[in-house]
């Protein structure tokens, strides 16, 4: 019999190889016109399907789960759009950190600052701090992130410690870089979920997805449940992951 993801969190307390699911939610427009309904009303649906993962992931035991909430280049979306977008990330912020922070859940947005405004920087620290000490599992907002944002930003770090010789070239190597990325604290997404079908990272942890294993269930992200969490996570265990070396 196939083991499933709950039985072998039962069974060994965690989910064992996997420590860290990064999702990136898509669909949420198709599943607007598949409904007959606005744009923003798709979005609001998948708020409601982000409990589902988290919950899925708490149960997996995961210990990061990171979701892809606004990328650097939706801020090119119409104006119309953005503010519903943020408008939706600050009544989630308003509404469930009291619910985060009771099941022990630790919040870390990584992303551009400087593009948001300041009532939702405000919000974020707040939230940030409050749930600093949760041990549970570390939910991982990137919001108004970009790959490329955060590689450039860290390449800027180091090359600003070369200039004021604190660091030389030559001692620059993958784990200075890691280090300097917004993720320095984070282990690198062992899962990486594409919900609605396309298969693509859409500047999405590029560095951090060097090993990463991949889903694309064919499902539209406000339909995304915590079952479908399950079955990518029983899937993703019965991989055999290699790292490059012989099998
Ligand atoms: C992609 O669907 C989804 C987004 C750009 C936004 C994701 C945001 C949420 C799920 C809601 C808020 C998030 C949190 C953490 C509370 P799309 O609009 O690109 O869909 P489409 O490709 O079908 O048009």
């Amino acid at each position: 019999m196939a083991t499933s993801a709950q039985q072998i969190v039962t069974e060994t307390g965690d989910a064992g190889a996997l420590s860290h699911v990064a999702i990136i939610m898509d669909g949420n427009g198709r599943w607007a016109t598949k409904h007959g309904k606005a744009r923003a009303q798709g979005h609001r649906k998948g708020a409601d399907a982000v409990r589902e993962a988290i919950e899925g992931a708490v149960e997996c035991g995961v210990q990061y789960l990171t979701l892809y909430a606004f990328s650097s280049e939706n801020w090119n979306r119409p104006a119309e759009e953005v503010s519903d977008l943020m408008g939706l990330l600050k009544l989630y912020l308003q509404r469930e950190i009291k619910t985060l922070h009771k099941q022990g859940i630790r919040l870390r947005i990584i992303g551009r600052r400087d593009r948001l405004s300041a009532d939702i920087i405000s919000m974020i620290d707040k939230a940030e701090e409050k749930t600093a000490a949760n041990t549970r599992m570390t939910l991982v907002i990137a919001l108004s992130y970009g790959s490329r944002d955060e590689i450039v930003a860290a390449m800027q770090k180091l090359a600003q410690a070369v200039a004021k010789g604190e660091l030389s070239p030559e001692d620059i190597n993958e784990a200075r870089v890691s280090s300097a990325l917004w993720t320095h604290d984070i282990p690198d997404p062992d899962l990486i979920i594409r919900t609605s079908g396309e298969q693509r990272l859409s500047n999405f942890l590029l560095w951090q997805a060097a090993y990463a294993e991949f889903s694309f269930p064919d499902i539209l992200w406000p339909d995304f449940t915590k079952a479908e969490f399950k079955l990518a996570v029983e899937d993703f265990l019965g991989r055999n992951r290699r790292f490059g070396a012989r099998p």
